[in-house]
């Protein structure tokens, strides 16, 4: 059975004492889920060791990151390498996400360094894919996406795709409120899969675990999760309120 995820994406938001008061919240109300079932959250880099430290010996819950760099070390001034990361006890990176994408200009050839130095750490990558809105509406999503997860991480052999999810997080969804239907997200992720097992078997493409992302909340995410192909949710603004959360939480262990 693969592994059902849901993954806190903070981005850039909450002061330290706000990360330890989340944290503490959702501790607080994680209900009992099954072996099969994780928790990530990945806070700003500053929080990181608190957030390890509030989360040591709690089974099932575990510290990502938003980001490493694409070397191991060196002159790369404000950047933190995924060996740090590793180090301090990081068990989760998420590689790729638009805004990364977007904004810092990460390009595939970037991002498949990432990748490479995240397990090389031994971290689990969350891979993000997703189209905007022009190519949504050309219908070209399942080119787009392919091609991103193909020049991200078809170099990977198939041991090491077992430490890869992926999360397909359409930008048109991301922040906006507009959520993709269930119908459009099992669409792509049953293409997602079909796209891995095509290289990697069928074996492989089924034990990969694929997130939905994009305005992910408690009241739209049991009929998300319900979906054959999705294993779970990366989640943005609804992962800054603790209740929110655990419904999204309490969404996939009752999918
Ligand atoms: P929202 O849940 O705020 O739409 O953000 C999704 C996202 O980008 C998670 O990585």
């Amino acid at each position: 059975m693969r592994n059902k995820i849901v993954a806190a994406n903070w981005k850039m938001n909450l002061k330290l004492s706000e990360g330890a008061n989340l944290v503490n919240g959702i501790l607080q109300g994680m209900p009992a889920i099954s072996e099969n079932c994780k928790v990530v959250i990945a806070p700003p880099y500053l929080h990181i060791t608190q957030t390890i430290a509030q989360l040591k010996g709690i089974e099932h819950i575990f510290t990502g990151a938003q980001n490493c760099h694409s070397e191991n070390s060196g002159a790369y001034t404000g950047e933190v390498s995924a060996a740090m990361l590793a180090d301090a006890g990081v068990q989760y990176v998420i590689i790729g996400h638009s805004e990364r994408r977007e904004y810092c200009n990460e390009d595939s050839a970037l991002l498949a360094k990432k990748v490479n130095q995240a397990l090389a750490g031994n971290m689990h990558v969350i891979f993000c894919c997703g189209e905007p809105l022009e190519i949504r509406d050309a219908n070209t999503q399942n080119e787009h996406v392919a091609r991103q997860i193909e020049e991200g991480l078809f170099h990977l052999d198939a041991p090491q795709l077992k430490n890869i999810t992926i999360a397909y997080e359409p930008i048109w969804a991301i922040g906006t409120g507009r959520v993709a239907s269930s119908g459009q997200a099992q669409e792509i992720h049953a293409y997602i899969r079909k796209t891995i097992a095509e290289k990697y078997g069928a074996e492989a493409a089924d034990n990969i675990s694929i997130l939905y992302g994009g305005s992910c909340k408690p009241s739209n995410a049991a009929e998300l999760f319900a979906c054959a192909d999705v294993d779970g949710g990366l989640i943005g603004g609804a992962a800054l309120k603790a209740e929110e959360f655990l419904g999204i939480i309490k969404a996939m262990v009752d999918s």
